[in-house]
């Protein structure tokens, strides 16, 4: 053999990392009945969900950077087809939608990536992602055994994979792409589609694998997957899923770690006891492959969020926030979690399946145990026994024995014990911080002080812009871009989705005959329709009368008519098109069924025998008034403070942007319901729909979750604040552009930005030595583990750091977070050293050890370290260990 060959290869393949961007030598995957194969080994494998549109490009390199420092392994994204192909064979890979760009730097982070094309992907995305040009293909039908559905489907799905292969993005290329999946959660709707619903599977499977991308694919929610797909599971718990064939590994491609909100709902909210409680339980009954859905959720720009009523935040209750900061405790406590299951990565992909060893009536241990003529070969340096126990109790704290030791498990807890005899993690001890984070007003907000004015808003100061500009709506035809017909035409069949909003204007002509009727039999005329989604405005001559909302809702409305002509104008609206179920493109949006007018003399009226005029959305949407160009081409108006609440109104001003680096919220709280632009950059759907005052009461993350559990935010508005990325903000004069529908003070809008501005932590002496510094060699040899102690890690957000301890006492602290006092116990120096430490830090640890705080201040009793930390800006950081 040439000899010089090896390095030969390892230069060419240093210079293709270089030149091509990608990021691994090329590798290949396989499964088997265990785990994902990554180059023939098994790997225990933790992935994050981050939606690449759901963020700006600027923003993508942190968030994957936060995820890896969160122990995550891979990165999972759904692709949007709607967002690469928004105009039938015109594609778009730009800006959000670089789907090239986001892959690529999930390599260079040293990240795997699970690429979900489906292309329908449900998501809280509009239209489930499908393109909504995809209805108007004569004779399809989505998502079953249908030619011009699988036609279209078969060419995006292979356009993607081509693209991913000539960009050198799978893992035997040298890329990141080590697992596929096509379609998502069929399983759920299959059946609505018969015997050509199980033809459609079969086929969806072999055209995925014809494509020869070379790894392998999954179908989630999919119980009849065929042999070659693996069926991989989704829900809030997975433990209980086993795939469908005994060849195939246990993946969980969504767990649910928060939800979503809908507008006027509550903000949803998973205790993060409860989802490390679920993941430790995946892992520990044989599962290998684990992703959050969502790990960052980020934010539904433009008009793509879902529906209906999906609202534009996306947060998700995710460990990343939709601004990008951390969300504590969830991220640091998940952090220990993945640590943990690291240490006992060794033995898990050693031992084909575990052995079960029931501890109580509802505690069990799984045991991987290496034989021992297997461990040095499988397991590495690693331990050659790791064990979970978990106790299943909702309610009481377990002791249990196991291989002759004492445990005590918290109720709905799982213990994770590297070496079958320490326990490193329990899923319900939290030690991670707790982040409160604000959206404040950062001085001085608009540099030029002729448009600022300091307002007093719910008792809190805040800076407004000054100068605001309006311009109406015309409740009319407003170009010639409209055409009338008889009859009332389906929503999306007009507007195909190039707008929220269709105009509906006809003519209603009243004789004195039934005026005289009306009057003689004390009755008013009423408008009637069988059926309407999303949100319906009634105008009658000119007068917004009534506005229904729901989702395929009953109208009844009365109307006020005079004699002779009547304008009666209609304005049907979307808020986001339906992302689940079977037969999507039936659904459809505006009126079904009937459309009349009762009550009059000679009986009812069917308005589908009138002729309407139709205009598709708004003329500043239409005439883009929100761009910098054309905005100024527009016949603006001043705003004058004391102007009342006015309904189908543009406003426009200009903002300075926040000094420094924090994310940036638009605080659209004194607003009602319409859509927003910065910089001719949409950034979503405003509405300050306000959640039940009811439904909030206490969490216990103990039990079986559910999306109403823990839920926050009763009796508020949805949501207030909209995420302005930074990247579409330069420093001075920003324009900001509003549609209102209903009526807001837009004087009180005001621009903030979003910090962790408190920080807490508890531990004690009880908790588990922080895992960030063990290595699975650390269990071999007993004398380093016993030097470890438990720390407290205290961490502001990039920027930032500690500027004041505000509260600190090793003893016995009571309370919690921003109420925390002294107890009976109380080391009197506890303030002076954790200052010492942190003051000044982006980070700091301090060890819950007696020593550290001159000595044990009372014998006998578990002490606890509690701090409250204040976090400022700064421009540089360090870090330190007490
Ligand atoms: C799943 C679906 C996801 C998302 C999730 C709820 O069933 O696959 O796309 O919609 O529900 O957030």
């Amino acid at each position: 053999m040439f000899p010089g060959r090896p390095l030969f290869a390892a230069l060419l393949c240093f210079s293709l990392i270089i030149q091509l961007g990608v990021s691994f030598a090329p590798f290949n995957v396989s499964y088997d009945h265990r785990a994902l194969l990554i180059d023939g080994k098994r790997r225990m494998l933790i992935s994050a969900g981050i939606h690449y549109p759901r963020a700006t490009p600027e923003m993508w390199p942190d968030l994957i950077a936060k995820s890896k420092e969160g122990g995550a392994d891979v990165i999972q994204t759904y692709v949007f087809w709607n967002g690469h192909e928004p105009v039938r064979r015109q594609y778009n890979f730009e800006g959000r939608y670089d789907i090239v760009k986001f892959v690529k730097l999930v390599g260079s982070s040293g990240l795997y990536l699970h690429l979900r094309i489906g292309p329908y992907v449900c998501a809280e995305w509009n239209f489930g992602g499908f393109p909504v040009w995809l209805r108007d293909i004569p004779g399809i039908e989505f998502r079953t055994d249908n030619a011009p559905f699988k036609d279209e489907m078969q060419r995006f799905v292979k356009k993607i994979v081509d693209l991913m292969q000539k960009e050198m993005l799978f893992s035997w290329q040298g890329g990141p792409i080590i697992m596929l999946q096509i379609e998502n959660e069929y399983g759920n709707v299959e059946s609505s589609f018969g015997l050509r619903g199980k033809d459609y599977v079969k086929w969806a499977a072999r055209m995925a694998l014809e494509l020869d991308a070379g790894v392998p694919w999954v179908m989630c929610q999919q119980a009849d997957a065929p042999d070659i797909i693996i069926n991989a599971c989704n829900g809030f718990y997975c433990d209980a899923f086993w795939p469908n064939s005994a060849n195939k590994p246990k993946l969980w491609t969504e767990d649910w770690n928060g939800w979503f909100a809908s507008w006027g709902g509550r903000t949803p909210k998973r205790p993060v006891e409860d989802i490390a409680f679920a993941v430790a339980r995946f892992f520990q009954r044989g599962g290998s492959f684990h992703n959050y859905y969502m790990y960052f959720g980020g934010t539904n720009f433009g008009r793509s969020s879902g529906g209906p009523f999906y609202a534009t935040s996306y947060d998700y209750d995710a460990p990343i926030d939709e601004y990008g900061l951390l969300s504590q405790p969830k991220w640091g406590h998940l952090k220990e979690l993945h640590a943990a299951i690291k240490l006992c990565e060794p033995a898990l992909v050693a031992v084909d399946s575990p052995q079960y060893i029931k501890l109580g009536p509802m505690q069990e241990a799984h045991v991987y145990r290496v034989k021992e003529s297997l461990y040095s070969t499988q397991s590495g340096n690693g331990s050659s026994c790791s064990a979970f126990l978990a106790n299943i109790d909702e309610h009481k704290t377990a002791s249990v024995t196991f291989l002759g030791q004492v445990y005590k498990l918290p109720p709905w807890s799982v213990s994770i014990l590297p070496d079958c005899r320490t326990t490193v993690f329990n899923t319900a001890k939290v030690g991670a911080q707790t982040s409160i984070k604000t959206v404040e007003f950062d001085l001085p907000l608009f540099r030029n002080i002729s448009v600022t004015q300091p307002l007093m808003v719910q008792n809190k100061i805040s800076y407004v812009p000054k100068t605001w500009m309006t311009l109406k709506e015309p409740i009319s035809v407003w170009s010639e871009n409209n055409f009338t017909i008889q009859g009332v035409l389906e929503h999306l069949n007009v507007t195909k989705d190039h707008s929220d909003y269709l105009w509906r204007i006809t003519r209603i002509n009243v004789s004195a005959e039934d005026i005289s009727f009306w009057e003689e039999n004390q009755v008013i005329p009423t408008l009637s329709i069988d059926s309407m989604r999303d949100i319906l405005h009634i105008f009658v001559n000119g007068q917004l009368i009534g506005s229904v909302i729901g989702h395929w809702v009953k109208v009844v409305q009365p109307i006020q008519l005079l004699q002779g002509y009547n304008d009666l104008v209609l304005l049907s609206q979307t808020v986001g098109l339906q992302n689940y179920g079977a037969f999507l493109e039936k659904d459809g949006a505006g009126f079904k069924g009937q459309v009349k007018l009762t009550r009059f003399k000679n009986g009812e009226i069917d308005l589908s025998e009138y002729s309407w005029t139709y205009q598709v959305g708004l003329r500043g949407e239409f005439q883009k008034i929100f761009t910098i160009d054309e905005s100024e081409k527009a016949e603006w108006t001043d705003l004058t403070p004391d102007a009342s609440p006015s309904t189908f109104t543009w406003y426009k001003t200009f903002f300075d942007a926040p000094n420094g680096e924090n994310p940036v919220a638009l605080d659209l709280g004194s607003m009602g319901k319409g859509q927003a632009w910065v910089n001719g950059h949409h950034i979503g759907r405003y509405w300050t729909r306000v959640a039940p005052k009811d439904g909030c009461g206490k969490c216990d993350y103990r039990g079986h979750y559910h999306t109403s559990k823990c839920a926050t935010n009763c009796g508020n508005p949805t949501q207030i604040w909209y995420h302005i990325p930074r990247s579409w903000l330069q420093a001075s004069n920003n324009l900001l552009v509003l549609f209102e529908e209903t009526g807001g003070k837009p004087f009180e809008i005001s621009v903030k930005s979003r910090s962790t501005q408190t920080i807490c932590a508890e531990v004690s002496e009880s908790h588990y030595p922080s895992l960030q510094n063990w290595s699975p060699s650390d269990f071999i040899d007993q004398n380093s583990k016993n030097k470890m102690t438990p720390e407290m890690h205290l961490q502001c957000d990039d920027g930032h750091t500690i500027s004041s301890i505000e509260f600190a006492s090793y003893g016995t602290p009571q309370g919690s977070c921003q109420m925390f006092s002294q107890g009976q116990c109380h080391a009197p120096n506890s303030l002076a050293l954790v200052s010492k430490a942190c003051q000044g830090k982006g980070s700091c640890v301090i060890r819950i050890l007696n020593s550290a705080f001159g000595g044990d201040p009372c014998r006998g009793i578990v002490k606890t370290l509690a701090v409250e930390a204040k976090c400022t800006p700064s421009s540089t950081t360090s870090s330190s260990q007490l």
